[in-house]
């Protein structure tokens, strides 16, 4: 058997060419890094876990009718996803002050910020995906600012869509990442979510406890990261109800 083509390989995912022009299949793995790769682990079954829960998420926009890569999910590690051009941003989206905006400003984590706050980092792991504003992205020509404001109008859907979905299962939308992708229909471009939409790349705390249930559960060594994900996914109707040692799916 041939053996497929691997576009890309990030730090959580690869990408290969999918079965048709303009389609790509996005794998998950079990890997996890922090803080620039300094700190990695295999994480039994979180591969398997954000797959579906980037499924659930993306399938939700697309209903909603926020446009996003995703096409079906193919196995329990895969799905068939569309190709774009990933513009080199990372859409930041804080709802409650964390992580770096509360080392920055000395907010205390947990403050919820007056209005939602959109922010840009540019996507360059060597330089540690340094923050940048909206004169960088034009002057150096990430985006233009018809691209910035497109991305802010998506980000902030994203945010009002996944603020309901969590909220409604007790979990609050401390804060988010997206990437978006640039898709040519004709001579029409038009912008996409795309990459995925997990506990990775969220900071989820329950609303009646605090406890974390995202990647800072492996950043700040709080505890099992599948454990975490897992009740995500439970609550969310991903799993089965029943707590489970590994994650089992169900259909
Ligand atoms: P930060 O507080 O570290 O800037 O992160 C803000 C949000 O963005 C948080 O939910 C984690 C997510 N994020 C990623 O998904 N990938 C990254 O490389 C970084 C730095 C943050």
């Amino acid at each position: 058997m041939a053996r497929r083509k691997k576009i890309y390989e990030g730090k959580a995912k690869i990408l290969y060419e999918g079965p048709e022009p303009g389609t790509l299949v996005q794998y998950f793995k079990d890997d996890a890094t922090a803080f620039n790769a300094e700190k990695k682990a295999t994480i039994e079954g979180k591969g398997v876990l954000n797959n579906r829960l980037s499924e659930f998420f993306m399938t939700g926009l697309g209903q909603i009718g926020v446009p996003t890569h995703f096409i079906r999910r193919l196995n329990m590690r895969e799905q068939l996803v569309r190709a774009c051009e990933i513009i080199p941003l990372e859409v930041i989206v804080r709802n409650y002050a964390a992580g770096s905006i509360s080392e920055r400003l000395g907010i205390e984590e947990g403050t919820q910020l007056p209005r939602p706050i959109v922010e840009y980092c540019y996507k360059d792991d060597s330089l540690g995906d340094p923050l940048v504003t909206e004169e960088h992205i034009a002057a150096f020509g990430w985006a233009s600012q018809q691209d910035m404001d497109d991305m802010v109008s998506l980000a902030i859907r994203v945010n009002d869509f996944l603020s309901g979905v969590m909220l409604a299962v007790g979990i609050r939308l401390i804060d988010f990442k997206i990437e978006i992708g640039r898709v040519y229909d004709g001579d029409f471009m038009r912008l996409i979510v795309a990459d995925e939409i997990s506990p990775d790349s969220c900071r989820l705390w329950d609303i009646a406890t605090g406890q974390k249930l995202d990647k800072d559960v492996f950043r700040r060594d709080l505890g099992s990261l599948t454990d975490a994900y897992s009740e995500v996914a439970r609550r969310l109707g991903v799993l089965p109800k029943t707590p489970l040692s590994k994650p089992t799916l169900i259909n």
